[in-house]
């Protein structure tokens, strides 16, 4: 067959909804190049055929509708969220480092098929390990949005229930709601042996949770992302590292990052003629990109409040300065 008559079967194959029709006329188009030595083409198409947005995102394994979401039976709060983020990968600011190894975890899940076809897997069990407000969460929701896939989030302190037996049952039901659907899972916030979980129960007991948690990480088989995060890695059991085929480190932004921090989070509103923000950049050292955020925020509202459309330097040395009392309270405390 000559490369137009096949293009041309394989329209009709499109439009007939013949999938499979499709798919082997796809791969004789691929060969097709391969016999010529367009090598290259030949691994685009191939590429193209299996990518993910039109193969395994949209298959009817995709989202179990008819699946009830677990709840806790003891308070009937429910374990996890479903969520949809419209979020581009250009709102997340990483250090180049952190940037690049969530973007092979992406490309590695994009590349499922072609992966499948040399016998590979792509890493699919991620640690996020770092500081409070350094974008751990964001992270999850920016990636969810970027595959195209619904953010299931489990705050992991509501499958701790009140009845420690209960809990494991919790995260049972949790994991057999997340393997029936392809999405991005994210563990939020894991570190509950680091919690103040006072008399109530006892450390053994939370060990064994985190120990259960662990073995169904180990032996989960899905095809989902499963994300995890914690703020404080250092407290959680090395063996913990193991079960995960990545872990990610979180840094607070240097002093050019806090600057395109900055500068994202003033965008909404015009900017005096005397604004200094590589000043701000400098005099932020330690700050996460969530206390720059809030910090903006302020910096904005106090311009506004006070009757201004546009924030001066001065609004925003103002809500520098507040937030940076702020700061001494909190490693004061
Ligand atoms: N690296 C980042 N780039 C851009 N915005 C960020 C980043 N980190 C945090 N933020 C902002 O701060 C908010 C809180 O961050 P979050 O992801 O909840 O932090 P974490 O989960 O690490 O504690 C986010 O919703 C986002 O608006
Ligand atoms: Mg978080």
């Amino acid at each position: 067959m000559t490369t137009n008559e096949l293009i041309k079967k394989l329209f009709i194959a499109f439009t007939k909804n013949d999938e499979e029709e499709f798919y082997k006329l796809g791969e004789e188009l691929i060969n097709l190049e391969k016999r010529k030595k367009h090598n290259l083409v030949a691994k685009e198409l191939k590429e193209a055929l299996y990518s993910k947005s039109h193969s395994r995102i949209n298959s009817n394994k995709r989202f179990k509708t008819n699946m009830p979401i677990p709840r806790d039976n003891d308070t009937g709060f429910p374990l996890l969220e479903i969520k949809q983020y419209e979020l581009d990968w250009k709102q997340l600011i990483l250090t180049d480092k952190t940037n690049y190894a969530l973007k092979q975890i992406v490309l590695g899940f994009k590349s499922y098929e072609v992966l499948a076809t040399y016998n590979l897997k792509p890493k699919n069990k991620v640690l996020f390990c770092g500081m409070p407000g350094t974008g751990k969460t964001f992270s999850a929701q920016v990636i969810s949005a970027y595959l195209g896939l619904p953010l299931v989030y489990i705050n992991f302190d509501a499958i701790i229930s009140s009845y420690l037996g209960e809990t494991a049952s919790n995260l049972k039901r949790v994991f057999e709601f997340i393997t029936n659907g392809i999405w991005v899972v994210l563990f939020d916030e894991v570190d509950i042996i680091g919690k103040n979980r006072d008399d109530q129960h006892e450390t053994g007991e939370i060990k064994r949770v985190v120990n259960n948690f662990l073995q169904m990480i180990d032996n989960f088989e899905g095809d989902s992302l499963i994300l995890a995060s914690t703020n404080h890695p250092h407290i959680l059991d090395p063996a913990i590292w193991r079960r995960f085929d990545e872990v990610i480190n979180f840094e607070l932004p240097d002093q050019s990052e806090r600057l395109s921090l900055i500068k994202l989070y003033l965008k909404p509103i015009k900017k005096g003629k005397d604004i200094n923000i590589n000043f701000i950049s400098e005099r932020t050292e330690g700050f996460s990109p969530s206390d720059l955020k809030s910090m903006c925020r302020d910096a904005i509202t106090h311009a506004i409040i006070n009757e201004r459309d546009s924030i001066s330097n001065n609004d925003l040395i103002y809500s520098l300065d507040r937030f940076r009392e702020r700061l001494d309270l909190r490693t004061n405390s």
